[in-house]
């Protein structure tokens, strides 16, 4: 989705913002831009696709200048073209933009009657005729203040102006917005990671908020102008993270990852001598939670999804599980004996944050399932769980996946051993057990090269079932996610026992069906249900774990075994199959597996 850079300097920013509006790149888009000031005047260059081809025209028109702005925009408001591609620019003032502004159809009549004329079809434009309008009889925080308080919707801002050329603002509401700070220079970014390779000390703007950048000097300020004190954060995590070393794609990194991302979380959150759980700082007692809420979206809602799986088998918890976007404006029965958990990759989706921010607002207790420690929904939660995955940059979730369901769960015995809801044995088995996880992931690791010698099957196709029953359920809608995002094949994941009901009027001769089947409890199950596929033509993927026992089954087209486990861990196994059947079908048809068409990695827009 959309980010923002900001480089105000003694020397020149144009090189800097192209690097930082590349390490943007992850998070998905479809044009790009830069806008600087040079001898008092603002030059911008734009274009419809990669930062690479913004590289290209670079060379041929040089943009100079020590302040400057950069964007990359995931479409919302017009489609993709360098007209609409940010900066947007006056000739007093440039602007880019995350975000949506609701009333841009009515301030854009107002400000088309004073005579000021839109270039593009973006909600951004109106931003920049604002100002520029204010500027006529305001200075300049006034300008921005008065602006400001006219949008509706969400946004994160950055603004030069050509009779300021010592300054950057930032504005913030609702999208995120980070402020960098560099030897005689500063920066502005949507995030700390756009800033990375400059800085690691980090100030992060509240909702509400704006800030005034010079090279040497940063003033924060709140919604009524008061200036605001700010905190300034060094950021720990380091660069070669964001390397893809010998891999072809983040993704196929990032999948290869997961034995030792599951160890770091394991290593953080359990005790190998006690076999207990060390989080310590739980802020609420066994009587205060009654029950529990999970919310997400994407990826991070199908763990949830998964949670409630065992949250309901192991603990005698009431569970719910929401998507973010439907939570937020639903009419929910709010209840203090609730824990409303939040899960996000990038803790910055915006209708999570949404839902959060809600739930905060009501006063509930908020606990949040981040991989990004400094990310708004971390520091908006009451208590926050890390994943510890470290940065996952491919815009389909793999590992941060399983690194929320490995939280979920520890969360989940927790609360069970907290509420008395399990007995110890059965505890410090379950605990034990996760110690082996990394190593069974790892092994698993090695379905590879049979996956990829099948997945031609999932290419040229009309589209494709995933199905599963209990645990593996909301394994199969993830399954069918990561094929749809990467893959552009439609596929849906389904109740094997909901089959009946409908969706078998689907299958076809040859249509490729992934049945999930590990031997837990659903097993018998499943296999009656793969048997009513089978016969209607067809070609099962099954997807079980290694056992003695023979399957009772004919005519299955492939089946590919993960590592043995017990039932509550058998979900983490059969995810590697998949992740790895969508990577290699994108792979063979030549799609851009860390940056599918139309997706973004964070989503900070409604
Ligand atoms: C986008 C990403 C998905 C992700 C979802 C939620 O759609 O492409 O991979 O699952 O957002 O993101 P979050 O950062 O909140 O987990």
């Amino acid at each position: 989705m959309c980010g923002i850079v900001g480089i105000t300097s003694n020397k020149q920013v144009t090189p800097s913002i192209i690097n930082s509006l590349r390490k943007l790149e992850y998070r998905g888009y479809d044009s790009a831009g830069i806008a600087t000031l040079s001898k008092g005047f603002i030059n911008e260059v734009k274009c419809e696709g990669r930062v690479d081809i913004l590289e290209k025209n670079l060379s041929k028109n040089k943009l100079l200048g020590n302040i400057g702005i950069g964007h990359v925009r995931w479409a919302t408001h017009g489609i993709p073209s360098t007209i609409n591609a940010h900066p947007h620019s006056s000739e007093k003032v440039s602007v880019v933009h995350n975000g949506i502004i609701e009333n841009s159809t009515i301030l854009k009549n107002f400000l088309i009657k004073k005579g000021h004329k839109f270039k593009s079809q973006t909600d951004t434009e109106v931003i920049v005729h604002l100002i520029t309008e204010y500027l006529k009889t305001n200075d300049l925080k006034k300008s921005v203040l008065k602006t400001l308080s006219k949008l509706n919707g969400s946004f994160a801002l950055g603004i030069i102006f050509k009779d300021q050329p010592d300054l950057i603002v930032g504005a913030r509401r609702g999208s995120p917005l980070a402020v960098g700070y560099g030897p005689n220079e500063n920066y502005l970014g949507s995030d700390s990671y756009a800033l990375k390779s400059m800085t690691n000390k980090i100030s992060y703007l509240n909702d509400g908020e704006f800030c005034i950048i010079k090279k040497d000097d940063v003033e924060f300020f709140d919604a009524d102008g008061n200036k605001v004190n700010k905190k300034i954060l060094t950021l720990s995590s380091s660069e070669q993270n964001y390397n893809k070393g010998d891999y072809k794609h983040f993704m196929a990194k990032e999948i290869d990852e997961q034995p030792t991302t599951i160890k770091n979380c394991i290593n953080e959150y359990l005790d190998k001598i006690s076999n207990s759980i060390n989080i310590f700082n739980f802020p609420w007692k066994k009587n205060e939670i009654s029950s529990i809420v999970l919310i997400g979206c994407g990826t991070a809602y199908h763990s949830c999804l998964m949670a409630k799986y065992w949250f309901e088998q192991i603990t005698t918890l009431n569970v719910t599980v929401d998507i973010a976007s439907e939570f937020r404006y639903r009419k929910n029965r709010f209840n203090n004996e609730t824990l409303y958990v939040f899960v996000s990759q990038s803790g910055e989706t915006a209708d999570t944050f949404a839902a959060l921010d809600l739930c905060n607002k009501k006063k509930m207790k908020t606990c949040s399932v981040v991989n990004v420690v400094e990310s708004s929904i971390a520091r908006e939660s009451k208590f926050v769980l890390p994943i510890h995955c470290g940065p996952e940059i491919g815009v389909a979730s793999t590992k941060a996946f399983l690194g929320q369901m490995l939280v979920l769960y520890i969360l989940c015995l927790k609360l069970a051993i907290m509420r008395n809801d399990i007995n110890k044995n059965e505890y410090h088995k379950k605990i034990k057990s996760l110690f082996s996880l990394s190593k069974l992931v790892n092994q698993t690791l090695e379905t590879e090269s049979k996956i990829e010698s099948l997945c031609s099957s999932f290419v040229n196709i009309k589209g494709s079932m995933f199905l599963g029953r209990g645990y593996s359920f909301p394994i199969a809608l993830e399954g069918a996610l990561k094929l749809k995002e990467l893959a552009y094949v439609h596929a849906e994941g389904y109740p094997a026992g909901e089959m009946k009901h409908g969706p078998l009027a689907l299958i076809e001769e040859g249509m490729p069906v992934v049945v999930l089947a590990p031997r837990d409890e659903y097993y018998k199950k499943t296999i009656s249900n793969m048997q009513e596929v089978i016969a209607r033509g067809a070609k099962v993927l099954l997807i079980t774990n290694k056992n003695k026992d023979e399957i009772h089954s004919e005519n299955i087209w492939e089946k590919v075994e993960v590592e043995n486990a017990t039932d509550d861990l058998l979900p983490f196994l059969i995810t590697i199959p998949l992740q790895k059947l969508a990577y290699y079908s994108a792979l063979k048809k030549g799609y851009d597996i860390d940056k599918p068409r139309n997706l973004a990695k964070s989503v900070t827009v409604e």
